[in-house]
């Protein structure tokens, strides 16, 4: 059963995101998708385990609801996808057949989790970064702009210029992301295993759509990109199975019903 709450520019519907993909979502309507799915790591959202029979399975219904993300994409639309390091790349190779891989990027935290003691405990989780056209998508570069770090004490001036001028002081961030996870205490913490930073999807948000864009979310989660996208001006769908989440998602987009 599939339930819709839409109170103008926000969506949000409790249910099957493939089911939600196929039957309410017009092909070619939306601008920028993140999708971060359960990881098949044995997470427990809700009392459901993200553990699937086996790695093929779970990479068949994977690559069920990314066709349908990719149809769902407007011409010049982007999606960012992440997943388990072991899965990523499969999606990578699956994914290079249907759209542009432009950024692989790390998302790099320090874990103040469990360390491992036997082999090199996993401090990142891989990104995606694609677009259906490569000559024609959207990236706000002038929005996202990150401290160029020189590692001068003083300002270095640039003298290849007719003036010489200071080196500019900002950049477009590369591909390795430092941005500290969620943690209970934390201002935007919810109850939810695998919550996502505002911090992360404001850059993608503001990268990848202009405002008045529409932005999806399959697996929404505690709504983060739903939540960002609406501070940011965009219009959003978040999609999400589990009940306690949809309630999450209802409070932070202050939608009422
Ligand atoms: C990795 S979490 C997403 C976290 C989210 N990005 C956030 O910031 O909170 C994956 C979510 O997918 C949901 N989920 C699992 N299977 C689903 C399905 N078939 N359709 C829709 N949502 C599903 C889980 O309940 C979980 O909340």
């Amino acid at each position: 059963m599939i339930q819709l709450f839409e109170k103008g520019r926000q969506q949000i519907f409790w249910g099957d995101a493939i089911e939600v993909l196929s039957q309410k979502i017009p092909d070619q309507s939306i601008n920028l998708i993140f999708a971060d799915p359960p990881y098949n790591i044995g997470k427990n959202f809700h009392g459901h385990k993200d553990k699937w029979q086996s790695e093929h399975d779970y990479l068949q219904w994977c690559y069920q609801w990314l066709n349908l993300c990719v149809n769902k994409l407007t011409d010049n639309g982007s999606l960012y996808l992440m997943a388990a390091t072991q899965n990523m790349p499969y999606f990578d190779l699956y994914l290079r057949d249907k759209l542009t891989v432009l950024s692989r990027i790390i998302w790099y935290y320090d874990s103040s989790g469990v360390q491992a003691k036997n082999h090199y405990g996993s401090l990142y989780e891989p990104i995606l970064f694609c677009v259906k056209d490569k000559q024609h998508y959207t990236f706000n570069a002038h929005d996202i702009l990150v401290e160029a770090k020189t590692g001068a004490q003083r300002k270095l001036i640039d003298y290849r210029k007719a003036t010489p001028a200071i080196y500019n002081a900002q950049k477009v961030p590369g591909n390795v992301w430092q941005i500290p996870r969620v943690r209970y205490r934390m201002a935007e913490y919810e109850t939810h295993p695998t919550q996502k930073p505002t911090t992360l999807l404001k850059r993608i948000i503001l990268a990848s759509s202009n405002p008045g864009d529409l932005v999806l979310d399959p697996f929404s989660g505690t709504f983060t990109t739903s939540f960002v996208a609406k501070q940011l001006g965009r219009y959003s769908i978040g999609i999400e199975i589990e009940e306690p989440y949809i309630k999450i998602g209802l409070r932070r987009l202050q939608l009422h019903i």
